[in-house]
């Protein structure tokens, strides 16, 4: 599928998707999240790759769903048509896991995005908040649930009520982002943990991912349950036969993904 909103590479056995709407500061609109979607479909459904890394520019991560596409929308375009966070939940959908690298402004969606994604590495100049309380309006897809269980309520609600932006220092202290890297190393270091998890066991990361996911959608004890059964599970496959012997042998893991 040829695209126009985003950009896609394959970097060995990562999936590269670069958002590309430069004049725009990669404003999220409906082709844009269409192509999206169907990009991470394509690398989650591609044997050959192990870890999707979504990016923007050094400017703008995403400065938020595209404020001119839905300035006129009446309600009942917006409720009947889902338009603006029609397809979000697509990104949820995908199994492998998806790394945002950040540089840059990611603001009102952009934010919401890149909390959809596993998990965030920034550069030293990103900028988080979500600040559409400023348009009269309010998140749409996610930021009032995934900001606080991310960073706590009460700096969710100072970032959503006041339209303030987070540095990337204070994102990786309230626990939004994995790990902060100076602008220039922002792809070698997206790229370098990418290219780890896809050196992994596919079914182990996959296992994982889902059991982290189910953290936030279940009680503890039921969450400990589905991480026990997944963790028994990994024993009929080949790959834990192979890592755990690797280990005893002292040598390499050759792990077939099997
Ligand atoms: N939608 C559409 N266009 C946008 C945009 C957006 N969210 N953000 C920036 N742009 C456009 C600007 O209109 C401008 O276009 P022109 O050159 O054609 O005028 C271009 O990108 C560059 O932007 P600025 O000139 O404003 O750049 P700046 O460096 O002065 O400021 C900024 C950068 C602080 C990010 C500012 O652009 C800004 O505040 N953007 C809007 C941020 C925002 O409110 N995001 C929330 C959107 S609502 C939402 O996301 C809903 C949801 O939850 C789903």
């Amino acid at each position: 599928m040829a695209y126009e909103t985003i950009i896609t590479e394959v970097n060995g056995k990562t999936g590269l998707i670069r958002l590309n709407r430069p004049k725009a500061l990669n404003a999220l609109n409906d082709q844009l999240m269409d192509e999206l979607g169907a990009a991470l479909g394509a690398f989650d459904s591609d044997d050959g790759i192990g870890c999707i890394v979504i990016t923007g520019s050094e400017k703008a991560f995403a400065a938020g769903a595209d404020i001119g596409a839905m300035a006129k929308f009446t309600y009942m375009d917006v409720f009947k048509g889902e338009y603006i966070t029609r397809n979000w939940e697509q990104i949820r959908r995908v199994r492998k896991p998806v790394i945002a690298a950040v540089a840059g402004y990611a603001l009102g969606g952009g934010c919401e995005l890149a909390m959809m994604c596993d998990f965030i590495i920034a550069a030293e100049t990103a900028k988080f908040g979500q600040p559409e309380i400023k348009l009269g309006t309010m998140p749409g897809a996610g930021g009032t649930q995934r900001l606080p269980r991310a960073v706590s309520k009460a700096k969710a609600m100072d970032l959503c009520l006041t339209a303030r932006m987070m540095d990337a220092a204070e994102a990786e202290r309230a626990g939004l982002v994995s790990r902060v890297v100076p602008a220039d190393k922002l792809m070698e270091e997206a790229l370098a943990a990418a290219a780890t998890i896809a050196s992994m066991s596919l079914p182990s990361v996959m296992m994982i991912k889902e059991s982290i996911n189910r953290a936030y959608e279940t009680t503890l004890a039921e969450g400990v349950q589905f991480e026990r059964r997944l963790f028994h599970s990994t024993f009929a496959t080949e790959d834990q036969k192979e890592g755990m012997a690797a280990f005893v042998e002292k040598r390499a893991p050759a792990f077939k993904n099997q």
